[in-house]
């Protein structure tokens, strides 16, 4: 059985990424109204990962025979100032949930929650890719803000990101 301070770690932590997956679509959202559509497309899919995550530590929860508690979520930023703007305050966003996930993590170990801390790894291995991919479209988006042809070109682009089969968007 998981320690009660645990077992509310992981529910916040559900509500963490509940949030992100929220905050995902917002900005999926402003793409599309602004005719990113390629963009609000691998956002769109990005909000469904993030979901992805919260059901996978509910499962988690379930598992081990605890209860799960959805608590309020947050309203998310709903303007942006440019498509940069949109995916600098993504990368901010994962490198928020990086720092919760190692937290959850160092408090598992405290707990000797060993049960939690074989879980918690996929996360982290999870939030190693995200950063990387979030900060690799800044960074070519920076590259090619100045350039409309160029931009539209990088907006295409990521409107070919496919979502993994089990997710169905
Ligand atoms: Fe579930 Fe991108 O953090």
């Amino acid at each position: 059985m998981l320690s009660q301070v645990m077992q509310n770690a992981i529910n916040d932590q559900i509500n963490n990424e509940l949030f992100s997956s929220y905050s995902y679509l917002s900005m999926s959202a402003w793409c599309e109204y602004e005719q990113f559509v390629g963009s609000a497309q691998w956002l769109r899919i990005q909000s469904q990962e993030e979901q992805a995550h919260a059901l996978r530590l509910k499962d988690f929860l379930l598992a081990r025979h605890c209860r799960v508690t959805f608590r309020t979520i947050e309203q998310p930023e709903t303007t942006y100032e440019s498509l940069v703007d949109v995916f600098e305050k993504s990368l901010a966003q994962e490198q928020r949930v990086t720092g919760q996930i190692d937290k959850l993590y160092e408090l598992a170990f405290q707990e000797k929650a060993f049960a939690a801390l074989v879980e918690l790894e996929w996360f982290i291995t999870e939030q190693v890719e995200e950063e990387k991919s979030a900060r690799e479209i800044v960074h070519k988006l920076k590259m090619v803000q100045a350039d409309p042809s160029s931009l539209l070109d990088m907006d295409r682009e990521l409107g070919q990101r496919s979502a993994p089969p089990e997710m169905g968007v």
